[in-house]
């Protein structure tokens, strides 16, 4: 082990045993470097100056001795120690000298003792010194900490008076509050009320420290109330909301209630500061505004929402107008036109007729006027669906039960319509008498058939149904031209290829077709239009293109009939008198001959006036009149008026191929038996000529 080089003071006054101490110093010690003194002067000075880590003293000096050297190092350097190198020395003595602060003794017949008991001394020294520092160190520590303590107290001190102040300035301000005031633990208990509050729940004050256990929180509001605190306890935000607190009368008042939860340096809720405000009236006024709101908003919704409405109905109804105006408007021009045509027509089947009675059975000829005889009845069949079309035909309606004959056609349509078409009759119409004529009705059918199978050329579903259906004055009627009522609806839908807008805006006009030219002519559903509207009915389509078609037909419900049967099919003849009028000279002799080869005495003329004269001259001349309508000069409506004037109950027959501006009402109150369509057919003449006259009484 090495030591640092340490500073040893000898006094001795005997120099041999002084090197014999640096000597045996030497040879065990640690390294050194010593002053030898011998004088008590020297000594002081050497403690003083050399600073000496130990002192090695003789006991006894001449002048000067160990005791007081003792004395003089405990005085200037009591921490050093001291260390007698001595002969004997008694014990007592020893004893003494260690009482007065020498730290060991070494008897100089053992000097080899010397080195350890240098170096223990010098640890012990070190060790004291050590020792000495850590207790100061603790002293100063133990001061320090009496100092804080101290500190402490009076800061606690202060701050206990500034919290008791600052309470009771809470308290004050609080007191002289309208609001409700309030403070509560962290588990939601009330620990503090201010005066008004106490007054409007009507509690007293709680002894100090303690909380009240009331719940002055409305039942219906306390879940809102709870749901609200738990959710600022967990994210330790301030809550507002309204709820209703009970006074002291039981009344409930609604208050808005604000609260803070205030937290400890842990984050811990440590209270909640709260303030109720009364809004009683603002809330109690607000709900009622809001109400009135809420009523003014769902009328203003119901009066938007009815206007909406109203505005797409008269859209609807509108377009439905416009429609229904540009197909009144193609009926006039087509009706214009299939006049002229009928009257043509007319002239060539009745002459067509005559001729064939006229040419023999071998002649050639005949085979001619025989294809212009058909061509002539086809060119008449079409004339015939445009004036349905434009509701100029006068077929002869009658009360019918729809079921059979619908039942009917749609047999026939599954024996002629191809397979891969699936058929379905769903007939469930309770009340299904209309008064209409068969074969119109046949024809609605099967048209309306027809093109849903057209629109299935590779098969699909094809539905035919017949059902009730009943309007109030105030539903939305299909149809803008249908009046409210009971109507017996027939409904043909399709699962075919469907049609676009533009399509289904147009298909009721006559000639609009999509077919190829030899497919389709176009008139298929202008004929069922015009039959539907003349039945004062309705129709409608629905489409969605690729998916399919419904056409829905209604018809007014009408009443049973009698049953009177319909007869059998022949020309029937007669040889009463009759008087022709019509205007058309082809028409004229056509007419007369017709009539004259069936047996009638016929006289035909062209002027209504000259017939009203040879009337006139005698009444009972004619057994029938048949008169045309437009004619020059008086038309055969005011014509039949004036000769029934001359003879009441004369059978007149009214024929026209215009008889738009003819009323059948006002014509039937005049007296007019019969309405014939021209052209007129030999069957249809004889017909009507033997119904007027068998009737006759
Ligand atoms: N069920 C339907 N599905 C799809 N399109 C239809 C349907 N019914 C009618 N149409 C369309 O309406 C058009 C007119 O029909 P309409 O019956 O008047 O004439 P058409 O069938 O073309 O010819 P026509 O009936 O005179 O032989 C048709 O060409 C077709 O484009
Ligand atoms: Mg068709």
């Amino acid at each position: 082990m090495t030591y640092p080089k340490i500073r040893i003071l000898i006094l001795e006054d005997v120099p041999a045993d002084a090197e014999l101490i640096e000597r045996e110093l030497r040879s065990g010690g640690p390294d050194f470097s010593s002053l030898c003194v011998d004088d008590e002067g020297s000594f002081t000075c050497a403690i003083k100056e050399f600073h000496p880590d130990v002192i090695l003293s003789d006991y006894s000096l001449p002048g000067f001795d160990g005791a007081s050297a003792l004395a003089v190092a405990r005085t200037h350097a009591p921490d050093i120690p001291f260390i007698f190198v001595t002969g004997a020395l008694g014990e007592e003595r020893a004893v003494e000298l260690l009482k007065s602060g020498a730290n060991d003794f070494v008897l100089k017949d053992k000097l080899v003792r010397l080195p350890a008991a240098v170096k223990r001394a010098i640890a012990e020294a070190e060790e004291k010194v050590k020792r000495k520092a850590a207790e100061l160190s603790l002293r100063k520590a133990h001061r320090e900490l009496r100092e804080s303590h101290r500190y402490l107290e009076r800061k606690v001190e202060e701050r206990t008076k500034e919290l008791k102040e600052s309470e009771q300035r809470f308290h004050l301000i609080a007191d002289t509050m309208p609001n409700l005031v309030w403070t509560a633990r962290p588990n939601g208990t009330i620990d503090y009320l201010n005066r008004h509050g106490l007054e409007y729940i009507g509690i007293p004050e709680p002894e100090s420290g303690q909380s009240w256990h009331i719940k002055p929180v409305h039942p219906d509001d306390w879940k809102t109330t709870v749901e609200t605190w738990r959710k600022a306890m967990v994210s330790g935000e301030p809550y507002q909301l309204e709820h209703r607190v009970r006074r002291f009368d039981s009344a409930y008042r609604w208050f808005l209630s604000r609260c803070i939860p205030v937290r400890d340096e842990k984050g811990r809720i440590i209270k909640w500061y709260g303030t109720s405000t009364d809004i009683h009236e603002m809330r109690t006024s607000r709900d009622e505004l809001g109400q009135l709101v809420e009523a003014r908003t769902s009328e203003l919704q119901n009066a938007y929402d009815r206007l909406l409405t109203e505005t797409r109905e008269r859209e609807r109804i509108e377009e439905q107008l416009r429609q229904a105006q540009k197909m009144e408007a193609v009926g006039t021009l087509a009706g214009g036109i299939a006049h002229d045509f009928n009257n043509i027509l007319a002239a060539i089947i009745g002459n067509t007729e005559l001729a064939l009675d006229d040419v023999p059975e071998d002649n050639s000829a005949r085979r001619n006027l025989l294809q212009i005889s058909k061509a002539s009845l086809r060119a008449r069949d079409l004339v015939k669906q445009i004036l349905t079309f434009s509701r100029k035909s006068d077929k002869e309606r009658k009360p019918l039960s729809i079921t059979p004959l619908v039942k009917e056609t749609f047999k026939f349509l599954k024996a002629s319509l191809p397979a891969s078409i699936d058929m379905k009759l769903v007939a469930e119409a309770a009340h299904d008498i209309v008064l209409a004529n068969p074969s119109q009705l046949q024809q609605v059918v099967m048209n309306l058939a027809t093109n849903a199978a057209h629109a299935m050329p590779d098969g699909g579903s094809l539905e035919i149904a017949l059902f009730d259906a009943h309007f109030q004055a105030s539903d939305l009627l299909p149809d803008p031209e249908m009046e409210s009522g009971s109507y017996v609806a027939i409904s043909v839908s399709d699962t075919g290829c469907g049609m676009n807008e533009s399509v289904k805006r147009r298909v009721f006009e006559p000639f609009f077709t999509t077919k190829d030219p030899g497919s389709g002519v176009g008139l298929g559903l202008s004929v069922v239009y015009g039959i539907v509207k003349s039945y004062e009915g309705g129709i409608t389509v629905t489409s969605t293109p690729k998916k399919g078609s419904t056409f829905t037909v209604f018809l007014p419900r009408g009443e049973e009939a009698d049953g009177a049967p319909g007869g059998e099919q022949r020309v029937r003849m007669g040889t009463e008198k009759i008087l022709f009028i019509d205007d058309e000279e082809a028409l004229r002799v056509a007419a007369k001959d017709m009539l004259s080869r069936l047996g009638y005495a016929v006289t035909a003329l062209a002027d209504p006036r000259e017939a009203l004269d040879r009337f006139r001259q005698d009444p009972t001349a004619f057994d029938v009149v048949i008169t045309d309508y437009t004619m020059p000069g008086m038309n055969g409506l005011a014509l039949g008026k004036k000769l029934l004037e001359i003879r009441p109950g004369l059978p007149v027959i009214l024929h026209t191929g215009y008889n738009e501006s003819v009323d059948g009402g006002r014509a039937e109150d005049a007296g007019i038996r019969e309405f014939l369509m021209k052209p007129l057919s030999r069957q249809e003449l004889s017909d009507a000529i033997r119904r007027v006259l068998d009737q006759r009484i």
